[in-house]
């Protein structure tokens, strides 16, 4: 650049510097350019949130659980959201991705660690692990500071209001179909009842864990978080996992 161009282009920005209203309008145009290059292209897609490969619907009776974790409050000390972060991944594995918590109404990221993230919890404990460490968390975590949830294994599920809850999902977008609906008490009690057929239960929602998680034969509502705890974070196979490809 030669000189007098040089000495031109900072005389015509002390101009500006001089004048607060050109600065103002110059800044307001520099800053609506930022924004529409921002945010305009979200009008034009179809989803922010990238397919990946395994997710799936919560089956009945995860997603009755889920409702009990929220009822219970235990997103007031749990968060569900693994950082990319590597203190974070080393200790909790994989980062979230935005496909597991689709599913989610209302999303239980959370924003408070009292105890640990449970985003990966599932399939690291044995099911009778969370039932003593639910009934009484100093049983297996003497320095525990967390309150025990005994009473749940006392709560019968209420198998008749099952299917308007994955009608009300349905609605928001989950895609459960009619099928999944018909059967939506009949899959709850499979998924809790020991020895019960569970081929159309595995059919429609793999990877479920079933089993009779408290010993109670009724399907209570313990059996039920516990279901929900196990499937956490398991969906997604990570070892065939490529971010940045379309997964399906
Ligand atoms: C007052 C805070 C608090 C609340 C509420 C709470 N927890 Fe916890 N939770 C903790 C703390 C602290 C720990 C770590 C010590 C332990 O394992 O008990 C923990 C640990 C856990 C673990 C083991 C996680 C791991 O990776 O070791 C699970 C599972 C769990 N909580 C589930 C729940 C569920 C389900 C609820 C709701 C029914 C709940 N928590 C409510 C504080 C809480």
């Amino acid at each position: 650049m030669s000189n007098t161009s040089n000495e031109n282009l900072l005389g015509f920005h002390s101009k500006i510097e001089r004048n607060v209203t050109l600065l103002l309008v110059l800044s307001l145009l520099v800053v609506t350019i930022g924004g529409i290059v921002e945010i305009a292209p979200l009008f034009w897609i179809q989803n922010t949130i990238e397919k990946v490969k395994g997710m799936r619907p919560y089956s009945p009776l995860e997603l009755a659980g889920r409702d009990i974790y929220v009822r219970e409050g235990c997103y007031v000390c749990h968060s569900q959201m693994i950082r990319p972060f590597r203190d974070e991944v080393e200790r909790y594995g994989h980062y979230s991705l935005a496909a597991e918590s689709m599913y989610d109404h209302p999303f239980q990221w959370g924003s408070k660690r009292t105890g640990p993230d449970l985003a990966r919890v599932g399939g690291r404990y044995s099911s009778e692990w969370h039932l003593e460490h639910l009934k009484n968390p100093r049983s297996v975590v003497p320095e525990s500071i967390m309150p025990p949830y005994a009473f749940l294994a006392n709560n019968e599920l209420d198998a008749k209001a099952i299917a308007a809850h994955l009608v009300a999902n349905s609605r928001v977008g989950v895609p459960y179909n009619d099928e999944m609906i018909a059967s939506a008490a009949d899959d709850m009690m499979a998924q809790a009842t020991a020895g019960a057929d569970t081929t159309a239960l595995l059919g429609r929602y793999p990877k479920a864990v079933a089993a009779d998680f408290d010993g109670n034969p009724k399907v209570t509502e313990m059996d039920a978080l516990i279901a929900y705890l196990q499937m956490l974070g398991t969906l997604v196979d990570f070892s065939v996992y490529e971010p940045d490809k379309n997964q399906r």
